[in-house]
């Protein structure tokens, strides 16, 4: 995997996860994994998420780890000395697309609206994450930009469920969609990793 548009094809459903405690990080993995989901995005939202990067990186070799919720310039350094495979941000800055480029890591940087998403193929990135999907026009947004943006595909994320992820992935300009439904809190807080199996294992089935 190379690109950030590599990315979109690992899975139907990118699972985007918050970890409190990185000893659920190699188990959530492995369970993604059994589920037949092959990438996880970590968050930077808790004060481990780096923690559980690193342990993943180094233990469940056959997943493809990467950092979510890259803000900062920090950040995309940080999140590559762990051993993320890629970067997500929700949203970009000139600092975080030069951090994010030096690490020559794949890079989905976050896009709401056509002009952001027009500087962002300036240049060169032709794979972004939509965010927040549901609240900046779902499904109608992607439709309405695929005429005059042709080349480019997103993964949506923010607001879609395993309800409505079917209506997401049949546009053309959709590569896969983001979510954080398979793994929810109270399975992590439980350790029910069968759980989180069971639903990416329906989350893999939706393509
Ligand atoms: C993200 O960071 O990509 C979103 O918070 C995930 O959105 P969701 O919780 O609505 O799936």
């Amino acid at each position: 995997m190379t690109t950030g548009s590599d990315l979109l094809d690992l899975s139907p459903v990118m699972p985007v996860v918050v970890l409190d405690d990185p000893a659920d990080a190699v188990p959530t993995a492995r369970a993604l994994l059994a589920g037949g989901v092959p990438v996880i995005e970590l968050t930077l939202r808790t004060d481990t998420a780096l923690e559980s990067i690193r342990r993943i990186a180094a233990e469940v070799p056959e997943i493809v780890v990467g950092a979510g919720t890259v803000t900062t310039p920090r950040h995309a350094r940080q999140a590559a000395e762990a051993g993320a495979g890629f970067l997500v941000t929700p949203g970009v800055t000139d600092a975080v697309l030069d951090a994010a480029a030096a690490t020559g890591l794949p890079f989905l940087p976050g896009a709401s609206t056509v002009s952001e998403a027009m500087r962002l193929a300036e240049r060169g990135l032709g794979a972004l994450k939509f965010f927040p999907a549901e609240a900046s026009g779902g499904t109608d947004f992607l439709r309405s930009v695929a005429g005059p943006l042709p080349a480019l595909r997103f993964c949506p994320t923010g607001g879609i469920t395993a309800g409505s992820a079917g209506g997401y992935l049949a546009l053309p300009n959709v590569g896969c969609v983001g979510g954080s439904w398979l793994t929810p809190k109270d399975a992590v807080a439980a350790r029910n990793f069968g759980k989180i199996e069971l639903l990416a294992k329906q989350a893999a089935a939706l393509r």
